[in-house]
């Protein structure tokens, strides 16, 4: 195989991008990572050989050139809320399938090598949510760049690590709030460490047996949400009462939350976890071993925690 050096990060600048981003440039790889706004992008600045262009992925000519020369694209965008449609509505339908679409005809146009795209854990064209309908119509206009370009795709559960926007948004509605009413209390996730997400990204760009692979990305454990809140507030020494909310209730909330801008749940959301998120196969390819959370979550939601703040003292010490 030839060596990967030239990577298109599509949605670089989020989470998974960020890590991503730590990571390939370790590896010695010249990134290009387009962004809408250059500002949601400035932390990336300081990385070594790495381009972030402000770019529009909508306009072919504008997607051709950021190709030209890449060795391979990696596909990281998602977005959590959309107007509603059947099967999907159109801001899903844009973001994960007309987006992967246009990107296999661009790389293949260009002759890139390689594609590793993300999608989710639970993605089905009969899912619950929209959310996941759209992600498995993604799924397919991605295994449709075969034979002309190589493709992978990781469905992860939830992702945890520094900067999440999952466990770092219950810590702050814990430090904010005396009760929790929690919708969907009983879904069960099996969080998978950012961390990992991006060494098995950067090891499928290595390995010839990656190529026309589906692969879960999980952690060792299963939880259900109501322990991930309870273990989070345990953490930032903010501990609440969780009250599980029926659907209904939940669906109510959710409807609520949704008139507000950046909602934090929707009723999309809501549905999703009717299915459980976790992996029945092995959670990593590869035979890899996952992070534990219980390894990873005390460095960065536990300084509230007196333990962990003598923790922390104790690794700063001269
Ligand atoms: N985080 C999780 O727990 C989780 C779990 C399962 C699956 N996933 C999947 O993993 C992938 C990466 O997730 P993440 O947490 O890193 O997401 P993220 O932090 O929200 O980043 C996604 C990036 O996509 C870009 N983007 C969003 N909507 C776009 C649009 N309409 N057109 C062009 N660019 C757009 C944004 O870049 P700019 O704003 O800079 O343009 C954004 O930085 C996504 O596909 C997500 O669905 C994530």
């Amino acid at each position: 195989m030839t060596p990967i050096r030239n990577v298109l990060i599509i949605g670089g600048s989020g989470f998974v991008g960020t890590a991503l981003a730590e990571r390939l440039t370790a590896d010695g790889c010249r990134l290009v990572i387009p962004t809408r706004h250059r500002e949601r992008a400035r932390h990336l600045l300081p990385l070594p050989m790495v381009d972030v262009r402000e770019a529009d992925l909508f306009d072919p000519p504008t997607l051709a050139t950021l190709m030209t020369g890449m060795d391979a694209v990696v596909n990281l965008v998602g977005v959590l809320h959309s107007r509603s449609g059947s099967p999907f509505g159109p801001d899903f339908a844009r973001a994960h399938v007309e987006l992967p679409k246009r990107l296999v005809a661009a790389a293949r146009q260009a002759g890139v090598q390689r594609i590793v795209h993300v999608s989710a854990l639970g993605a089905s064209a009969d899912a619950p949510s929209e959310y996941q309908r759209s992600k498995a119509a993604g799924e397919a206009e991605i295994r449709a760049a075969a034979p002309d370009v190589a493709w992978t795709i990781l469905r992860p559960s939830v992702i945890f690590g520094p900067g999440d926007s999952f466990l770092n948004l219950f810590a702050g509605l814990l430090r904010r709030f005396p009760v929790l009413p929690l919708g969907g209390a009983g879904a069960r996730f099996q969080p998978v460490y950012v961390g990992d997400v991006a060494d098995v990204i950067a090891e499928a760009f290595l390995r010839s047996d990656a190529a026309g692979q589906t692969f879960d990305m999980a952690g060792p454990t299963r939880y259900s949400l109501q322990e991930l809140v309870e273990y989070v507030g345990d953490l930032t020494g903010c501990p609440r009462p969780v009250i599980p909310l029926p659907e209904g209730l939940a669906m109510l909330q959710a409807g609520l939350l949704e008139m507000l801008p950046g909602p934090l749940m929707s009723r999309d959301n809501v549905r999703s976890m009717r299915a459980p998120n976790v992996s029945d196969g092995p959670p990593q390819p590869w035979g890899r071993v996952p992070t534990p959370l219980e390894v990873i979550a005390p460095m960065y939601l536990g300084k509230s925690n007196k333990r962990c703040r003598y923790t922390a003292f104790q690794l700063h010490r001269p």
